[in-house]
């Protein structure tokens, strides 16, 4: 027993290395969660100067993060930090880099990154100037405020990916997105540790991107609103230095309206065509029986392969309906000639074709999991978006695949439900391990039909981060209520770096109510969401030109205020509610019950904002409710089934969608209603 014991006890500081099953034992905030830490004791105290030794390999690159890093601990700790390039001996920060990275990052190139902090020094060790930009960042999320003041708590932490690509993809064609939005988003990726932008840069409704050969594509089919090559060299030389690829998204054969208007002869019917202004799938697609089809493309590809040094180049290749190949008798006579008997068969052979070109080009291509078909070599990726099935089935005939399906930011899920989708679970379960070996990882997809430069941010942040988490950390770290409490922190450091998904929804709430009662108007935000999936399709005929500026556009896709109520709610249906908690859901109900009364008059008057009156009516009934149903709770004695049926009644037509958003206190309110059913102890627990 006494040797037993005395293992157990040797054993004993090992255990307060945090492995990924028992995390967070502390209460930091990192998020990707790190693969191993271990804390230590004491912290390190941020001061000036912060000298920083940089030895072993050292580049320009890495000056500039470790700038970025310094500059930041600044912004954030109100500290004056001078950077004083410093003997390793003496330095707050030694870095150390055994090598370079390739000149072009490459995929599956080494992220990893060893941090140990403690109360006299940062150790910062990696084989390249990747894993130092990622341990960068870890660093920065170490430090908060202490009573002593800004610190970093002693801990060593040895982290690298558990997937290589860990993407993040961008319409800019439905909604233009300028420059600075690019620029920003990927600040925000650099932050989480993702890299890979794909870059969906043409479509139906726009082309996105300058061509010198053909100078029509952007001329004629972008309204002026696309980018210069000079400006695209300048996003990848500024992804390169957060090491973040780019990958390029020419969307083929179908999604090309915006390519037609300027070269018709591309298409499978006659024209003229004009950008598509509206939502969802056209007829329009490219005639793949012609030899001049192919031509262009050539051109075009040798163009853009010059433009994007990444190994991978996207053609998309989703949802062709094949109507005007259907209607075309040439292509009808071609498919007759070669035994083609689908449009699925002609499909694949396009894709042949343009797999060639783009081969020719030295580059890889990746396309959505339509594009999967046994004719095309084992070297393209596909990439998941129609359900999970088709990545499993892709890795099983000898495919790399990345997932995207159940990462759409665009369908207003929740960062739970993102969170819960894992790229190697569901039908890639029972994969070989050299199966499981060709899934890459995967991409949040911010598909822009309802998204402008506005409120792009408050779409893809904070929800992208749980994305990013489960992409870069262990399979086994999957908290749910860790993962909420460290993405609502990381939110607010975006938000400090400068992404507008917090200050952009309240400067568009001032402009909604022409700035009065802007508190108020914040309540009823905050206590909604915009209707999910595709039901936004369903409710108005909506094009490139409707201003998304009502509502629904500004608030977020994820009510903060609606999860805190429902893990609010299950302490008081339990019994386990502090009185923290007693008084904080007493809050919130009150301050929605007395929202209306300020809120009624504004709103009334409001062109923009009368469609969410009836909402916030039922917000001020929904807050009063809950206070009586937590007054029959603390009481002890059941509530009047009268009483209930009539509070079901009520919620039952709360729960409808108006003004294109649904209250979220509804759910948890019924379950409290439901609660005082029963009779309860002194203690608040159900007898
Ligand atoms: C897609 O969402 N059509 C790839």
């Amino acid at each position: 027993m006494r040797t037993l014991a005395a293992c157990v006890l040797a054993l004993l500081p090992l255990m307060s290395f945090a492995s990924a099953e028992n995390m967070p034992a502390t209460s930091l905030n990192l998020m990707p969660w790190p693969q191993k830490i271990q804390m230590g004791s004491g912290q390190l105290l941020i001061a000036n100067p912060f000298s920083v030794a940089l030895t072993g390999y050292t580049e320009v690159r890495l000056d500039h993060a470790v700038a970025r890093m310094v500059g930041n601990l600044s912004r954030q700790t109100g500290i004056p930090l001078q950077t004083l390039t410093a003997q390793a001996a003496n330095a707050t920060l030694v870095i150390h880099v055994d090598h370079a990275s390739d000149a072009v990052q490459k995929l599956g190139e080494d992220e990893s990154y060893q941090l140990t902090v403690t109360p006299n020094q940062v150790k910062l060790n990696a084989p390249n100037p990747l894993g130092i930009i990622r341990g960068l960042q870890t660093f920065l999320q170490l430090v908060q405020n202490t009573p002593q003041g800004f610190a970093a708590p002693a801990v060593q932490i040895d982290d690298s990916p558990r997937f290589p690509w860990r993407g993040l993809m961008l319409d800019v064609c439905r909604h233009w997105q300028p420059i600075d939005v690019v620029y920003r988003t990927l600040d925000g990726m650099e932050a989480v540790k993702m890299n890979v932008f794909h870059w969906h840069l043409s479509e139906n409704q726009g082309f996105r991107i300058e061509s010198k050969k053909f100078p029509k594509l952007q001329g004629m089919g972008s309204d002026g609103n696309y980018y210069t090559q000079a400006q695209v060299k300048e996003v990848i030389e500024y992804a390169r230095d957060r090491g973040i690829r780019v990958v390029p998204e020419f969307d083929m054969p179908g999604h090309t309206t915006a390519w037609f208007v300027g070269y018709p002869e591309l298409a499978s019917a006659p024209g003229p065509y004009s950008i598509e202004r509206g939502w969802g799938v056209f007829d329009p697609a490219m005639d793949p029986t012609r030899e001049e089809t192919y031509k262009f493309l050539e051109e075009f590809i040798h163009e853009m392969a010059g433009v994007f040094p990444d190994q991978f180049f996207h053609i998309g290749g989703d949802e062709v309906n094949g109507k005007q190949w259907n209607a075309n008798q040439k292509i009808q006579a071609f498919m007759k000639a070669h035994n083609i008997k689908s449009n699925d068969e002609l499909q694949a052979y396009f894709n042949k074709r343009v797999e060639g070109i783009v081969e020719k080009n030295h580059k890889t291509m990746i396309g959505w999991d339509e594009i999967l078909n046994p004719d095309l070599p084992k070297s393209i990726v596909i990439q998941s978006w129609r359900g999970q099935k088709s990545l499993a089935a892709a890795a099983q005939q000898g495919y790399r695949g990345l997932l995207s399906s159940g990462y759409y930011l665009d369908l207003m899920q929740t960062a739970a439900q993102h969170y819960a989708v894992d790229p190697l679970t569901g039908p890639s379960a029972n994969l070989t391990p050299e199966q499981t070996q060709r899934i890459l990882g995967g991409e949040a997809c911010m598909w822009t039909e309802w998204v402008s430069p506005e409120n792009v941010d408050n779409r893809i942040w904070p929800r992208n981060v749980a994305i990013a988490e489960r992409l870069w950390s262990p399979a086994d770290v999957h908290d749910v209520n860790s993962m909420y409490r460290r993405m609502y922190a990381v939110s607010d450091e975006l938000a400090w770096l400068g992404l507008k998904h917090q200050s952009n929804p309240w400067k568009m709430l001032e402009r909604l109510s022409a700035a009065q009662e802007v508190p108020s108007v914040k309540i009823l935000a905050d206590a909604v969401e915009p209707v999910k999936g595709y039901e936004r399709e369903r409710t108005q005929k909506y094009t490139q030109f409707t201003p998304l500026n009502r509502l629904i556009d500004s608030t977020y896709p994820e009510s903060q205020v609606g999860h805190t109520l429902t893990l609010l709610t299950d302490t008081v249906i339990t019994g386990q509610a502090s009185a923290a908690d007693k008084a904080q859901i007493r809050s919130i109900f009150t301050a929605w019950r007395d929202n209306d009364a300020r809120l009624q008059p504004v709103l009334q008057n409001s062109f923009l904002l009368n469609d969410v009156a009836p909402v916030s009516r039922d917000l001020s009934t929904l807050g009063a409710t809950g206070l009586q149903a937590l007054d029959y709770l603390d009481s002890g004695s059941p509530s009047p089934d009268s009483w209930r049926a009539q509070q079901s009644a009520f919620l039952d037509q709360a729960a409808q969608h108006r003004g294109e958003v649904v209250l979220v206190g509804v759910a948890p309110i019924r379950k409290l209603v439901d609660a005082t059913a029963q009779a309860r102890n002194a203690s608040g627990v159900s007898k």
